[in-house]
């Protein structure tokens, strides 16, 4: 079986999982250095696995237990942007400007009426179809992967969390996400090829970590889009769980219709319905984020 390491230096399987894997042995939860907000990516390269859908109802997630944070849409469909109603179409400024450095974080993040109106506020830095020319406009400029990890800075204070929505690639705008990141929240539907994705991430994850971010202490697996009747599914988040022990999150969000419904009326879930199931998994995602944060 192939083998692959992960952040910590353990080995799993390159593969899906198959019969019996190997205890996860040590800690995932080493210590996070900095101070100001905790910042966490939402990744996986893999498209449509509901990074999108766990960064916004985090935030409002996080925001409804009373956390200060700013959602960063890096991906150029902004849809992050547009789940947390805000027109991505008519934005003065976005993350394009601030990682060309024509605007600030602090000129370009908004607040959205509807979150405020929902009770679950968070602030955003949105984007639209112009970040995609960002990756060819930064070829040429020195220590591009940090662009975003520079403007972050000025406003760390403001925020307990940071939560950036990143694109389905390996692309630069991902490496600027890890490289500003303390940890990175994976979404994972529990198929068969579960794991199959995971190997080019982690090993990503592993040279930023070795090379451009030495806060990137976290890796955690949110098992989405679950349905318990489906014994494959149970079996696989039986085996991540075994395999990969603190590495996979306590909360599993259910599929769940009103959580698929919601980005059709720029909400996230956790405002548009807040005692559906899948708004009630997210804020319990959230708790269980607060306290994990508490123990970094
Ligand atoms: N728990 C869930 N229950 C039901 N539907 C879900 C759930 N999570 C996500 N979805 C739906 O699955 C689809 C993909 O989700 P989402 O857009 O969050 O994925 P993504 O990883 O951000 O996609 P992309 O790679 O294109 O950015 C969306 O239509 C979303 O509404
Ligand atoms: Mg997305």
């Amino acid at each position: 079986m192939n083998m692959t390491t992960n952040p910590d230096g353990q080995e799993f399987p390159a593969g899906p999982p198959q019969g019996k894997l190997a205890p996860s042995g040590g800690s995932v939860l080493r210590e996070a250095k900095s101070v100001g907000a905790r910042i966490f990516c939402v990744a996986n390269q893999k498209g449509g696995v509901g990074k999108t859908t766990t960064t916004v109802n985090l935030a409002a997630g996080l925001a409804k237990v009373g956390q200060r944070v700013l959602m960063i849409d890096l991906d150029p469909q902004g849809n992050a942007t547009m789940g947390s109603g805000v027109d991505k179409r008519k934005l003065e400024f976005t993350v394009y400007d601030v990682l060309l450095e024509s605007a600030s974080i602090a000129e370009a993040r908004v607040t959205s009426q509807k979150l405020i109106d929902g009770g679950c506020s968070y602030d955003i830095l949105g984007a639209n179809r112009e970040l995609a020319g960002a990756e060819v406009e930064l070829v040429d400029i020195e220590r591009r992967e940090k662009r975003l990890k520079l403007a972050i800075e000025a406003v760390t204070a403001d925020y307990d969390f940071v939560l950036i929505d990143c694109p389905p690639s390996l692309s630069m705008l991902t490496l600027n996400g890890l490289c500003c990141a303390h940890g990175v929240i994976v979404p994972m539907q529990c198929e068969y090829f579960a794991l199959e994705g995971l190997t080019d991430l982690v090993n990503t994850i592993k040279q930023v970590h070795a090379n451009l971010n030495k806060d990137l202490a976290i890796i955690g697996l949110l098992r989405v889009m679950f349905d318990p009747r489906i014994t494959l599914q149970q079996q696989v988040s039986d085996q991540l769980k075994q395999h990969f022990g603190e590495k996979v999150f306590n909360t599993v969000i259910p599929r769940n219709v009103r959580l698929a419904e919601a980005p059709s009326y720029g909400l996230p879930g956790v405002v548009f319905d807040p005692s559906s199931k899948g708004a009630q998994a997210f804020v319990a995602f959230a708790e269980e984020m607060v306290q994990r944060i508490k123990a970094m």
